[in-house]
């Protein structure tokens, strides 16, 4: 079927010198190529091909700063620096360590310009077009001295039409400034061009910035139909004849399908639809993510005009309130990950290989699941995660504020979130990978936030670009359920602490998903002794435990997590808060540190020891044998160090120096002893109603004794029946134990009081610190008291679990974790080998061992690809590791390490993932982080050949490795 003719307002004209409508790609492989060659005054043309797409990355002058007339066509720019797209200006530093680390402490803020000079050779009529993948932020673009767009969210796409200024025979100068004054964050934003920019090249009469709109509505087993809408701009004043083509190829090369219309297209904008069906589809799934490619064709006068290819893939998807998520009709558990879009030591600045390389190692971990926390990607992910089989939820925003660039309610929501949202659904909508639109995370119900209204507002807005998906919210907020700022919105995604359980009572139709979970800390090689006591108890040295027993106040542990995935088969699943550390919110110590603790891998991609605990866990097919901590404990001997091991096995036998310390399986919890309190008589001052005595001796901490009023002077007591060796008591409060004030006392009789322990309230450590008390004791007695003597303000008495050990004793808060990891707490250090033998059914499944390591003798070179292409975005990247003499890995070497790079590349940068180091990216050495450090290498474009990288240090052996880049 053929429709022709005006199209009803889906592509707006663009309006010179005012917001320009966005747009961009689609793999818009046009029609004849893609040009790789671009210098200063390189001539860009060959006036016999019509349309061409050229990556306009190279040879850009930059500066920091805000220079008079820097838009003018004869302003002197020899003196700024010249870069390569996509480029970030802060990332290079310097840190200032005074700063908070809310946004990695790099000089993000300020205004940066750049310039390019160009020649075109192109025939009057064409149309000139630049595509910008992301400015951070609020990019003006000026051609020729002249303003012709600008754009106002650092995080979407936008095209400027750039056909009115240009110089279709001459030279031309682009100039563009961001800033980054008003531009809000929570985390570390980048600056300045950080995506690709195209130059897009067309006929007068084209195919319309992301104008093919691919749908597959009816899917069967036995077929599939393909509806597509294509958008044509007619810049012409007359009516042509056309001709539009589609063809449909598999993945094999074969054509399956293929249509064509003719007619006539008047001036302005036109829409063409056709639906193509198929028999005997591929699907797209996760473990399958088979991609078709359809070509569309516009023919005009006889002659081809344009043409694009479009990947797609065919799958259903439907998420359920009571059964999760489907795809392609089975049930599939999300195992997600929330990534935000810097790379590490890399900044914001894109590099699809280093996105490729994020991907790969989230999914031998068993991911299947990215959200792009807390908006659009760069558009190469989504083609990643297409290729992948990996399952996107696309978001638009954080907050509606300056988070989304919006200052004080400016412009309107509906301006704003209708410019945005139609950013990013239009350039997305074809990535079978996306599964889900979301309008924004944790918003909440103040000024700037949600209502029933505005929800309902930018949901409309992304359903008007597509109804194919649901739309979403990330949230903290049970409240707002009752409210009904969820009711127009098909799914709702929840951040931490079970808080969909108010939705799942009030809301019982709309699904739900686990939107953030997790957000567990540890510096990657690092281990505290003794263990924390519960989640919030973390080391003072700025560095938190890879013991993986410590999170944030707001959200918990791995394995607690896990337990609520099967506790609640309803929730789609969750997306771990995160997946790769990040630069900026440093929690727990977010004015000293510089990056984050949350990653399961570090900075730089090398794996934290949580990274095997999900390994095991979430991909069971792949052998995981791994043990933690390091064996290097010269401090320790004789002395306890605790071992877990994460394995896909369900029991393991640890051997210390080929003594066996015995078998341990998953499920038994050997560790905790009896609490002598649970059941017995409590009494108190007072008690809220809901709250009574008795609930601080059930054994179940999400059960607390509360007391009835603020006042501080409050007590509790259990009587034990009897006459009891008491070892120990630890008391859980409901926040952090730093809050309370008491005295803790002990009677035989009730009669004779003897206190065993005082303690002021007090305000170590400044962020989190243990809800739990431990009192050692070794006393005989029948009754134990907590009299409350101070309390911080806004606190009142209150306790989750008053439990009396005849023995030292363990939180168990951390029992979950006996049914994920195998635990030997109580190994005695000595020096040697730690091996463990994993099994599963009762069959040897692997095994792994530790040795401890002399002093560093040697560095270890391991590249992640020896083979890179030369144009100029492929990375290297090498891991730096000191060994001893006898090749054992130096766990605790911080050796600096010299890298040299001979042959065609350069050092991208340098990082170690430790978030305290304030070590420049963009150098040529770095210290090692518990042994390890990462170089990341970029093969020069244009420029293949032999590349030898060495790395030396005082002290140490040096090495060199040979990498080949090519054609
Ligand atoms: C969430 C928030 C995230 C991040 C995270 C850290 O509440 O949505 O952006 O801040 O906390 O745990």
């Amino acid at each position: 079927m053929i429709r022709m003719g005006r199209k009803q307002g889906m592509i707006t004209a663009f309006a010179k010198h005012s917001w320009q409508i966005c747009c961009a790609r689609d793999r818009n492989m046009t029609l004849a190529l893609t040009v790789a060659m671009m210098c200063l005054g390189t001539l860009l043309a060959n006036a016999d091909e019509g349309t061409q797409s050229i990556r306009f990355t190279k040879d850009w002058r930059f500066t920091k700063g805000d220079p008079a007339a820097a838009e003018t066509v004869d302003f002197d720019d020899s003196k700024w620096n010249t870069v390569r797209l996509p480029h970030d200006w802060a990332i290079a530093g310097p840190f200032n360590p005074d700063e908070d680390g809310y946004a990695g402490k790099l000089p993000w803020k300020g205004v940066g310009w750049y310039r390019k000079e160009f020649t075109l050779d192109w025939p009057a009529g064409s149309r000139i077009y630049l595509d910008f993948d992301g400015v951070m932020a609020f990019p003006q673009v000026y051609i020729n001295g002249q303003l012709a767009g600008k754009w106002d969210y650092g995080y979407t796409s936008f095209r400027v039409d750039a056909t009115d200024y240009v110089n279709l025979s001459g030279k031309n100068v682009i100039a563009v400034r961001a800033d980054t004054t008003n531009h809000g964050t929570r985390w570390y934003p980048g600056a300045g061009i950080y995506r690709k920019v195209m130059l897009e090249i067309r006929e007068p009469i084209h195919i319309a910035p992301w104008g093919v709109c691919i749908t597959t509505p009816k899917v069967t087993d036995d077929s599939a139909t393909i509806d597509i809408a294509v958008q044509v701009e007619n810049h012409k004043p007359a009516e042509v004849s056309s001709k539009v083509t589609f063809t449909l190829i598999d993945a094999s090369g074969n054509d399956v399908a293929s249509a064509s219309m003719d007619g006539t297209i008047a001036p302005g904008d036109s829409e063409f639809k056709q639906t193509l069906t198929i028999a005997d589809p591929q699907r797209w799934d996760v473990d399958h993510p088979h991609l078709y490619r359809l070509t569309s064709e516009l023919i005009v006068d006889g002659k081809l005009a344009d043409s694009q290819a479009t990947s797609l893939g065919i799958r259903t998807i439907e998420f359920t309130a009571d059964d999760g998520f489907h795809l392609n009709g089975r049930r599939v558990q999300l195992q997600g990950v929330n990534l935000h879009h810097d790379l590490g030591p890399l900044g914001a600045a894109f590099s699809t290989r280093a996105a490729e390389r994020q991907l790969q190692i989230m999914k031998s971990m068993g991911v299947n699941a990215l959200r792009t926390s807390h908006n659009p990607p760069a558009p190469e992910v989504l083609d990643l995660c297409d290729s992948m089989g990996i399952l996107v939820w696309d978001e638009c925003f954080d907050k509606w504020d300056r988070t989304a660039d919006r200052i004080h309610g400016k412009p309107s929501l509906q301006e704003h979130g209708e410019r945005h949202l139609r950013s990013m659904v239009l350039r997305d909508r074809n990535h079978p990978s996306i599964i889900v639109w979301s309008i924004g995370n944790e918003i909440p119900d103040n000024e700037e936030g949600v209502t029933p209204e505005r929800v309902k507002l930018m949901a409309e807005i992304v359903r008007k670009y597509d109804t194919s998906r649901p739309t979403t919210i990330g949230t903290c907020f049970p409240h707002q359920v009752a409210q009904g700022v969820y009711d127009s919105l098909d799914v709702v995604g929840w951040n931490y602490l079970r808080r969909y359980a108010n939705h799942r009572k009030l809301l019982t139709e709309k699904p739900i998903l686990y939107s953030e979970s997790a957000s567990t800390l540890s510096s990657r090689g690092f281990y505290a002794l003794p263990l924390a006591y519960t989640k919030t108890d973390y080391n003072p040295g700025l560095q938190v435990s890879s013991y993986d027993l410590n999170a944030a106040a707001w959200s918990d542990i791995p394995e607690v997590e896990f337990d609520l995935m099967k506790k609640d088969p309803f929730v789609a699943g969750e997306f771990v808060w995160t997946g790769f550390d990040y630069l900026g919110e440093p929690t727990p110590y977010s004015h000293e540190a510089k990056s984050s603790y949350f990653g399961i891998v570090d900075l730089c991609g090398i794996p934290k020891d949580r990274y095997w605990l999900y390994r095991s866990y979430w991909n069971p097919e792949e052998l995981t044998v791994h043990i933690t901590p390091h064996w290097n404990w010269p401090d320790h001997v004789g002395a306890k160090v605790p071992v877990f091991v994460y394995t896909n096995g369900d029991s393991a036998e640890l051997f210390l120096n080929g003594q066996s310390l015995g078998r341990q399986e998953k499920g038994v919890r050997s560790d905790r002893q009896a609490n002598l309190a649970v059941g017995k008589q409590f009494s108190a001052s007072s008690t809220r109603p809901s709250f009574e005595a008795d609930l601080a001796g059930d054994d179940d901490m999400d059960s607390k004794w509360s007391a009835e009023n603020d006042s501080p002077v409050q007590w509790l007591q259990v009587d034990l029946g009897k006459s009891e060796s008491i070892k120990c008591i630890v008391i859980e409060f409901e926040k952090e134990a730093k809050w309370y004030g008491y005295e803790l006392q002990v009677s035989p009789d009730m009669i004779h009081w003897e206190t065993v322990a005082r303690k002021p309230v007090s305000d170590f450590p400044q962020w989190g610190g243990s809800t739990a008390s431990i009192h050692k004791t070794d006393i005989q007695a029948r009754y134990a008291r907590i009299e409350f003597d101070s309390l911080s303000d806004g606190n009142h008495a209150s306790i989750s679990e008053f439990a009396v050990y005849p023995d030292t004793a363990q939180s168990m808060y951390y029992d979950s974790t006996y049914d994920y990891r195998l635990r030997w707490n109580d190994v005695t250090y000595e020096p040697g080998e730690l091996k463990v033998v994993a099994y599963k059914d009762g069959k040897q499944l692997g095994t792994a061992r530790i040795k401890t390591a002399g002093e560093p003798a040697k560095i270890r070179l391991t590249p992640d690809r020896t083979r890179l292409d030369a144009t100029g975005d492929d990375l290297c990247y090498v891991l730096v590791e000191a060994l001893d003499k006898d090749g054992v890995l130096c766990p605790l070497a911080e050796n600096q390490i010299r890298f040299q790079v001979e042959g065609p590349a350069d050092i991208a940068a340098v990082g170690n993932g430790n978030p305290m180091s304030q070590e420049l990216f963009q150098t040529n050495s770095r210290r090692l982080f518990y042994g390890k450090a990462m170089l990341i290498v970029r093969a020069n474009e244009g420029h293949p050949g032999q590349i030898t990288v060495t790395a030396d240090a005082d002290d140490l052996e040096a090495t060199s490795i040979s990498i080949s880049s090519n054609e």
